[in-house]
């Protein structure tokens, strides 16, 4: 019998040791090490694959065929995939507890009714779902339900049932009956993903993971996972708001910068199709504190309302909260502001959040932010038909920012009058577009002299 290799691995970044360690060297984490078993299978697999070698050949000689996509009947998803499930490629979808990543999965399973899709899950009852389905209002009898956690079997029963699309709810409670460790461990997690890779390339169909994810936001089980799934995509939000956003993270067939947008409501998760529409609110007054950006993300622009509020401390070192947006550079746009444009806050409160309880990367949103935070200082509010799309500079300047064009005609078909941009980007702008005048400045000097009335 081979004998049994024991590696020791860090979940946060899969660094590997021959001994147990409190502390990763690598990543600095504490507590992360654990036990990774190699078992034989691997060894016997990789002898298999000596004796059988195949030869290389020429990339032009490579067949493909033209219908690897298949569609999975849900725009958002479709697109964040980058056109669709690529057949024999393995998905991860991470997300925390409740945010909706089996009402989604379930839901595109119903959808698909021209293919059979198996839903596995391990952590629901076949009631459980039959119930969540009858909540969703749709129904297909495509969808097979397999409410199980024994790798083996699952494969097996798919083997009777052929499906076209396999959906594993959740990776990290499927175990294999080849090794003892618990479910959830990472060898658990890496074999049975393992296998499931292995049975998604041999049968050339795409499987789809649920992953969990731990307090601090990372797909709990080991980061090798991530390393081993073709797509790995994140489904966010802010629970108390009924906004979701599916993001891709890594995708070997597709843009990484996709995002869907879905609102969840009592009969599943609803596509969002004109995100600016529902995301800027409908306000009759002008409020100070609030201003619109015009954000991309991947093939989309999105208007995004940016909320501050600054008031005075009454604590020694003022509180800075941002919802939305990374507090590190709100700090600095508050030093660049205080520096820069003669605007005092450095003994001041200062919150910060984005509308609807999204995360913006953009780095576009810099000049709404500032805005935001001038017009609660100043208590001035900002006109209702103004916009905002420019990054700061840390010695103040406003820097040039892509796709201008996309950004200004959504600021104008959205009824906006004004758009501020980077003096920079003025050669970008390829035609007039009308109903919209654009600004181009050069400071935040330039800013906090326009828009205060
Ligand atoms: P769920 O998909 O179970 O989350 P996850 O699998 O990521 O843990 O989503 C659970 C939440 O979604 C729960 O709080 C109830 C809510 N929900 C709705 O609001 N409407 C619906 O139609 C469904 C099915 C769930
Ligand atoms: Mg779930």
């Amino acid at each position: 019998m081979a004998k049994e290799k024991i590696v020791y691995v860090c979940k946060n970044c899969s660094y590997q040791s021959s001994s147990f360690l409190g502390k990763c060297p690598e990543c600095g984490a504490w507590g992360t090490f654990e036990e990774l078993v190699n078992t034989n299978t691997t060894s016997s697999k990789k002898n298999v694959e000596k004796q059988g070698f195949k030869l290389p050949k020429p990339i032009s000689n490579i067949n493909y065929s033209e219908n690897i996509r298949l569609n999975v009947e849900d725009k958002e998803l479709n697109r964040v995939l980058g056109g669709g499930l690529v057949v024999g490629s393995v998905v991860l979808i991470g997300g925390e507890p409740g945010i909706g990543k089996s009402t989604l999965l379930l839901q595109i399973a119903l959808k698909i009714k021209n293919r059979t899709v198996l839903y596995v899950s391990g952590e629901e009852s076949e009631e459980q779902i039959k119930l969540r389905q009858l909540r969703m209002k749709e129904s297909s009898d495509s969808c097979l339900v397999l409410a199980e956690t024994n790798i083996e079997n699952i494969l097996s029963a798919s083997d009777e049932v052929n499906p076209s699309i396999i959906i594993i709810d959740s990776i990290q409670t499927i175990t294999t009956s080849e090794i003892e460790n618990y479910a959830g461990s990472i060898t658990q997690v890496r074999t049975c993903a393992d296998k499931l890779i292995d049975y998604a390339k041999n049968k050339n169909i795409p499987i789809i993971l649920v992953g969990h994810i731990t307090k601090d936001g990372m797909l709990a089980g080991p980061k090798i996972l991530e390393h081993m799934v073709d797509t790995v995509l994140q489904f966010e939000g802010d629970k108390n708001y009924g906004y979701r956003i599916l993001r891709s993270i890594k995708n070997r067939f597709g843009s990484t910068n996709e995002i869907g947008i879905y609102e969840m409501t009592s009969f599943g998760l609803q596509c969002v199709e004109n995100p600016s529409k529902v995301l800027l609110s409908q306000r009759e007054e002008e409020l100070s504190g609030v201003a619109i950006c015009a954000t991309v993300e991947g093939k989309r622009t999105i208007l995004i309302e940016t909320q501050a509020l600054v008031s005075p401390t009454y604590y020694s070192s003022p509180q800075r909260i941002s919802n939305g947006f990374d507090i590190r550079r709100m700090n600095m746009l508050l030093a660049v502001l205080e520096k820069k444009a003669g605007v005092k806050v450095s003994n001041k409160d200062v919150f910060l959040n984005i509308a609807g309880g999204l995360r913006v990367n953009d780095p576009a949103i810099d000049l709404s932010i500032i805005a935001s935070i001038i017009s609660s200082h100043q208590d001035t509010p900002i006109d209702k038909k103004y916009c905002f799309a420019a990054e700061v500079g840390l010695s103040g300047e406003i820097r040039p920012i892509p796709y201008v064009d996309r950004r200004v005609n959504e600021a104008a078909a959205m009824g906006f009058k004004k758009i501020f941009l980077s003096k920079y980007n003025k050669d970008n702008l390829q035609e007039k577009i009308k109903n919209i005048e654009s600004v181009f400045i050069s400071s935040i000097n330039d800013l906090v002299e326009t828009i205060i009335k």
